[in-house]
């Protein structure tokens, strides 16, 4: 499991950046971690390794819920399930179909999802030390998980 503390919001988005470079085929990644703890920061950084366009400003999708971005040869899907009411409105808001295509997908507040045993290939676990830097631990699982892992160079 490697772990890393991040002193800066730079560090955390070069680290979304070596993630999505060492990205091979689809996947999904769990952000867990508090308000303010740097997920949709590193979110910002996987767009940029992905190819996301500099027009797009990636933000947190609290509202709509599901926000996407074209790349190639991966889009990024950035999902934020704050204020989801239940693991049903996913359905309405075309999860099913983010899940067919060739798409990284990133989501913050992961919770609904993985009560439903949902097969997220990676989880990013963010916390707080003592001064304020962010700890930021990866979990692979599955041969996915594991091979990003292994392709990851930091
Ligand atoms: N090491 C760090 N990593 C990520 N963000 C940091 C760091 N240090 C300070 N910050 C700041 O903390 C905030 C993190 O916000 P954000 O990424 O939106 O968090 P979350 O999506 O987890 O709620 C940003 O304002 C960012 O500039
Ligand atoms: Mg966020």
């Amino acid at each position: 499991m490697p772990s890393l503390i991040s002193k800066t919001d730079k560090e955390t988005r070069d680290l979304g950046r070596a993630l999505a470079k060492a990205v091979t085929e689809p996947l999904a990644i769990a952000l867990s971690g508090d308000l303010g703890a740097g997920k949709t920061t590193l979110v910002q950084g996987m767009a940029a390794g992905l190819g996301v366009g500099k027009e797009y400003y990636v933000t947190s999708p609290s509202y709509n819920i599901i926000n996407e971005y074209p790349a190639d040869p991966f889009r990024l899907c950035h999902l934020d399930l704050y204020r989801l009411g239940s693991p049903d409105e996913l359905d309405y808001l075309g999860f099913e179909d983010i899940l067919d295509q060739e798409a990284v997908i990133a989501v913050e507040w992961p919770g609904f999802l993985q009560e439903t045993d949902f097969p997220f290939d990676l989880e990013i676990r963010f916390e707080f030390d003592p001064d304020y830097n962010r700890i930021i631990s990866l979990f692979g699982s599955g041969q996915r998980g594991r091979n990003l892992l292994s392709r990851l160079i930091l």
